[in-house]
């Protein structure tokens, strides 16, 4: 799927830098070409001559350099390429890019570029969470940049833990490879529209608390965004979650059960609807309008009332049933018998079920396990980051659509 694929890749100074010589070795194997930016300070971490011996290619890096007759200009370094890779996507670099700051070769190419860029972030997890970084990503989301990571996990500097490391390269290529995947097949879903629900709700038990399921809304947002790039207009519905809006998706953002409802309604009528939402069966019968006080009374008591179900609703809807629902299931025990019983009680055509006890790190994770249960059968797939599983239900939405 890469052969004669042409990545530029960006690489900026940070300590990740040395995932990319892999990278690019893995991008040559697949029969990519690949033509290399550095930063200066990416010098600083690996040398212009190993990443020039990997990808077979000369190495730029110096704005100047290009000007004289012999080289490519720096228009033409950022167009003749499919995918321009960021990796590591530093900090800086980030800021950068958000605010159209061009002061190198490396953020002047992706300010003349026209194509599309994928960024693997990289940086410390204090600089990650930083509300200006979150800024940053938000704003770049919205530009139609893609973002692979970061992973979370132990740090270069001793004791640091959190989300910040780069993803690994095969994770990288696998990003790269899903973005050729949806784009190679053409836009399969051009004309469509898809209403997609994701992350948890929140069901109030008074102005301060609530109850919920977990559920860090990845997946669904994945898809939303892999159903745009397919060509879908897609209406995003979530819960709270901290995920940045994908690019070309309508969002939505709801807290309750019966909001998220309200909004699915509103926007059908829809050719598919992708229900994955962690939706809370239950909420409290009657929110207190103050603070429940700890103390006299002992423990408070909470009645529980009965949430719509959005998928059975929308499944069994008499006028505006969409041509194509899928459900998801979230089991910890009986996966494929609890996913085909939901098939039936809830209108779907087919369900997306996993596993989601503790051990199996899927919640809140990068990756997923999945089994699609239909009613003619069940298929099991492997072990994929969640983006990975976007573009294959993508695929088989598709297919399914005909
Ligand atoms: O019954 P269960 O919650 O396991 O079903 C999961 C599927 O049903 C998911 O697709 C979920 O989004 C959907 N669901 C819903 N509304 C509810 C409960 C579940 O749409 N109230």
């Amino acid at each position: 799927m890469l052969a004669d694929k042409r990545i530029l890749l960006i690489i900026a100074g940070g300590i990740a830098a040395y995932k990319c010589l892999e990278l690019i070795r893995r991008l040559r194997e697949r029969g990519a070409s690949v033509r290399v930016v550095m930063t200066e300070a990416a010098k600083e971490f690996v040398t212009p001559l190993a990443v020039g011996a990997l990808s077979e290619n000369r190495v730029y890096s110096d704005l100047f350099d290009l000007t004289s007759e012999h080289e490519i200009g720096h228009i033409r370094l950022s167009r003749e390429a499919d995918l321009l890779v960021v990796a590591p996507a530093t900090a800086n670099l980030l800021a950068k890019m958000a605010n159209g700051i061009c002061d190198d070769l490396a953020s002047n190419v992706l300010l003349a570029t026209d194509k599309p860029v994928l960024a693997a972030p990289a940086m410390n997890p204090r600089m990650w969470a930083h509300p200006a970084t979150r800024r940053n990503v938000a704003r770049l989301a919205a530009d139609g940049i893609r973002f692979v990571g970061p992973n979370t996990g132990t740090m270069a500097e001793r004791g640091e833990i959190g989300a910040g490391r780069m993803s690994e390269p095969m994770e990288i290529l696998a990003a790269i490879e899903a973005h050729f995947e949806a784009a190679g097949e053409g836009r399969p879903l051009l004309g469509r529209r898809v209403v997609v629900t994701a992350g948890p709700t929140h069901e109030p038990i008074d102005p301060v608390r609530y109850i919920a399921n977990r559920s860090s809304g990845k997946q669904g947002f994945a898809l939303a965004r892999a159903l745009a790039e397919a060509g879908a207009t897609v209406t995003l519905v979530s819960g709270p979650v901290g995920l940045p809006d994908p690019a070309d998706v309508k969002v939505i953002r709801v807290e309750t059960a019966r909001e998220m409802l309200a909004a699915v309604e509103g926007a059908l009528p829809a050719d598919v609807a992708v229900m994955a939402a962690a939706v809370a069966d239950w909420r409290v019968a009657s929110e207190a309008s103050e603070k429940i006080k700890k103390g006299a009374g002992g423990t408070p008591h909470l009645d529980f009332v009965e949430n719509p179900d959005i998928l059975a609703t929308v499944g069994r809807h008499s006028t505006l049933r969409p041509r194509l629902v899928v459900g998801f299931a979230a089991e910890t025990e009986n996966l494929v018998d609890n996913a085909r019983a939901k098939l039936d009680k809830k209108g779907a055509d087919f369900i997306v079920a996993n596993d989601v006890s503790p051990e199996t790190g899927i919640m809140g994770g990068d990756r997923n396990t999945v089994r699609i249960v239909a009613r003619d059968g069940v298929t099991d797939w492997p072990d994929l980051p969640k983006d990975e599983v976007a573009v294959k239900l993508v695929a088989l939405i598709a297919e399914r659509l005909g």
